[in-house]
């Protein structure tokens, strides 16, 4: 195969590694040279069940054979099913499929827009969001993001956003206005550097958006379907927002992004008020609905947990042998960061040529997201790798 080492046709949008990735199975991807890594980034947050899992693979293959696309005009029982299986798991009631987790970001915002103006007035649009936020690369998505790199060079930046520090109650307060419509976050901020948001901060916020019809809305783009060790991370502090966004996990890499919200808030779309060319199509929907039933199946959640644990534990470990390199370690289910003392670029080449891809969040956080069915064994091999590179950088 050819490899390309002069960007000449693609635009130069990514800081792209020197690594050509050619074939994937479970954790494990490979090379152009036939060289094997240890997978730890499923793909950023994507190949959850691991590359190609097979049941999904199998659904794929058939649907291949059936209908790849027939548009968002004709009736379409997948996305019920898919749509069903969603609400079920969510206790949200109504979902809209889209492509990407920006996509679904850009829809959340809509609906939020729209059913406070059809509710309430002309003037409820404002969202508030978080510092070292991600949501995605839209106008208005980029403008929700609390990261200032993101948004250099595209002014004028749409109206309507508002950012306050993460995890800080007071200033939500004291932004709050009669033009307030929404908040939207992520509750561990993944891109920004893994931070999982405190028990106190969330129930805080949601009395708070309870108590002045707010809707609180949830960027679960990268910490949803079974991520953090529940299916949403919201789970974990005993709340049910009003919209979720969903991508990543949701397809094993097939294309698919979601945005669920209560009945009442939905019911703000009608008709031609949002929609999509490719959102939900055949192959999609079927990848989507594979990838729940299989995590079911195979009891991903309870993996998680018990992964988690056994990782975050032999991290800890790790950062009490290195202090001079390691600040800390943190995350939720297999979501994991571990903040350095300086820049983390130089690690993950090194893990790189000892064949375990890694990712960073901000310059000096390494950022784990393996698939959730790794095991054990894959742990202590990363581990392993981690101690000798940790280890070389004493010398
Ligand atoms: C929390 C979160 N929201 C939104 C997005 C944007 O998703 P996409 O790249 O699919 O548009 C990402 C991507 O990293 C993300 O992590």
């Amino acid at each position: 195969m050819t490899v390309y080492t002069e960007k000449m046709h693609v635009m130069n949008t990514y800081a792209r590694w020197d690594v050509t990735i050619v074939k994937g199975s479970g954790t494990t991807v490979w090379d152009h040279t036939g060289k094997a890594y240890l997978d730890c980034t499923s793909g950023i947050g994507v190949t959850s069940l691991g590359h190609c899992p097979p049941a999904v693979s199998a659904k794929l293959h058939q649907q291949l054979d059936t209908l790849w696309h027939s548009s968002n005009v004709t009736q379409h029982p997948l996305q019920e099913e898919l749509g069903k299986k969603l609400t079920e798991l969510s206790g949200l009631d109504q979902v809209f499929f889209c492509n990407s987790g920006a996509e679904a970001n850009e829809a959340a915002i809509k609906l939020a827009r729209r059913y406070a103006q059809k509710t309430k007035n002309e003037d409820r649009f404002e969202i508030i969001t978080f510092e070292q936020s991600f949501h995605g690369r839209t106008l208005a998505t980029l403008t929700a993001t609390g990261q200032q790199k993101v948004k250099e060079g595209f002014n004028p930046l749409p109206a309507g956003f508002i950012t306050v520090p993460y995890g800080d109650v007071e200033a939500v307060k004291n932004v709050t206005t009669n033009q307030t419509c929404a908040v939207l976050l992520e509750l561990v901020q993944g891109e920004g550097g893994v931070h999982p948001a405190s028990m106190e901060f969330v129930t805080e916020l949601y009395a708070w958006c309870k108590s002045n019809d707010i809707l609180l809305m949830i960027d679960e783009v990268q910490t949803g379907i079974g991520r953090t060790g529940e299916w949403f991370s919201y789970q974990h502090y005993g709340i049910v927002p009003d919209v979720i966004t969903l991508a990543k996990g949701l397809g094993s890499g097939f294309p698919i992004g979601a945005m669920l919200a209560t009945e009442a808030v939905a019911a703000a779309f009608s008709p031609g008020s949002h929609g999509t060319t490719f959102g939900g199509n055949q192959l999609a929907t079927t990848a989507g609905m594979a990838t729940l039933l299989e995590m079911e199946q195979q009891n991903v959640l309870s993996h998680v947990k018990a992964m988690s644990e056994y990782l975050l534990d032999a991290l800890k470990d790790i950062a009490k042998q290195y202090p001079h390199q390691i600040k800390g370690v943190r995350g939720l289910g297999l979501m994991v960061g571990l903040e350095m003392t300086g820049e983390v670029s130089g690690y993950l080449k090194a893990a790189q040529q000892k064949g375990v891809l890694l990712l960073q969040a901000g310059p000096n956080v390494i950022r784990l997201l393996p698939a959730l069915i790794i095991q054990k064994s894959e742990i202590d091999q990363l581990v392993l790798v981690l101690k000798e590179i940790l280890q070389s950088g004493e010398k």
